[in-house]
């Protein structure tokens, strides 16, 4: 790809920039699997403290972190409850299930949000007939949910619900760092009500991959039992951890950036005759927007802008996501926005459509 694609596919396609490289050359490494590597214990340590949790466990990635904090806190036949656009629900292959022999209940809530209204009734009575109802799982931001942050009250009250009706919490942070920004708020107000807290560092925080859980010490113990099942404990991992510490230090404040890109995208957009985007619900660094059916589908549309330099991928029939970050600057999504309005311009129904989006077959 040339110099001036502009790749708006996800903020996982990011490359590390000079300063982790150098952070990860020069980390200080030991085997990890034995707690002997200085570097990943400094993360953990670093990311335990700023959450005000007791412990911390670096993991692969955002599956696999959110899998152990499910895991560490349900047995087979548990059941966990999440809003239906949930990662954890929709897109970790049924891993809950698969791995752990746990039941997702999903619930309708609203951008990927749930309140007190959508949870009241759902915890199940104790009966030998019934799965034992055990967590509740949020996101923040919501990704499917369209990039939303929740309201800091909302979070805190569902959680306290949880706690009260005898549920433990788990946090999907995958955007955290997303979420502070747009919430304006210390980290903490928004998982201080979470018993774990998953968070990605290879999202809006740039690093090539890593992830870490945050929890008690007790949970975050029974997590590194877990980690080591699924053959995730490794070994000189401080090579990764030191490019998610330079990530934590230099690219959190950066996110604002990102999101104020992503804005100045929607607004370009929602200028074009054929797109529609609800600019209310831009709050971070995702745009959901559609295309009209009359000018074509949204596989039609991301299919014409990859051929024209720009990547942004089809959530949908008629639905794609933009997705700001890193390696995306301002002049990016102007160029994105313009690249969009001259497909619409031009047509776009000569290229193959996908009756149902990318992820059903019927
Ligand atoms: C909200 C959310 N949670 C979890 C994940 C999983 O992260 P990973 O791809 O590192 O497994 C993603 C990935 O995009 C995500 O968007």
């Amino acid at each position: 790809m040339s110099d001036s694609f502009v790749n708006m596919f996800s903020d996982t396609v990011t490359k590390p920039t000079q300063g982790m490289l150098q952070a990860m050359m020069t980390a200080e490494v030991g085997d990890d699997m034995g707690g002997e590597d200085p570097t990943v214990n400094r993360l953990e340590k670093m990311v335990a403290e700023l959450l005000n949790k007791e412990a911390a466990v670096f993991a692969c990635s955002g599956t696999q972190s959110n899998q152990m904090g499910i895991r560490s806190h349900c047995f087979p036949g548990d059941e966990l409850l999440i809003e239906e656009q949930g990662h954890i629900a929709r897109f970790e292959g049924g891993a809950p299930a698969a791995i752990s022999g746990i039941t997702t209940r999903t619930i309708r809530g609203q951008y990927g949000m749930l309140d007190l209204a959508d949870l009241e009734g759902k915890v199940y009575v104790d009966n030998q007939h019934l799965a034992n109802t055990k967590l509740l799982c949020c996101e923040n931001t919501t990704n499917g949910g369209g990039g939303r942050a929740w309201p800091v009250e909302q979070l805190q009250q569902v959680c306290e619900w949880a706690h009260d009706v005898g549920l433990k919490t788990h946090l999907d942070g995958a955007r955290l760092f997303n979420a502070v920004t747009t919430s304006n708020v210390h980290v903490r107000e928004i998982c201080d009500g979470f018993d774990t807290i998953s968070i990605c560092f290879s999202k809006g925080l740039g690093c090539p991959m890593g992830s870490i859980l945050v929890g008690s010490g007790k949970q975050i113990l029974r997590a590194r039992r877990v980690r080591k099942m699924m053959g995730g404990a490794l070994r000189q991992v401080g090579v990764i951890a030191g490019g998610a510490i330079y990530a934590l230090e230099n690219h959190v404040e950066r996110l604002a950036d990102d999101h104020a890109n992503a804005r100045t995208f929607a607004e370009a957009i929602s200028r074009i005759d054929g797109i529609s985007v609800d600019l209310d619900g831009v709050e971070s660094n995702l745009v959901f927007f559609d295309v009209a059916a009359d000018v074509g589908d949204a596989s039609q549309l991301s299919s014409a802008l990859r051929e024209r330099g720009v990547r942004i991928g089809a959530m949908g029939p008629q639905t794609l996501r933009a997705c700001t970050h890193l390696d995306v600057d301002a002049a990016g999504v102007v160029r994105a926005a313009d690249t969009i309005a001259e497909c619409v311009q031009t047509g776009i129904q000569q290229f193959a459509a996908a009756q149902f989006g990318p992820f059903f077959r019927a």
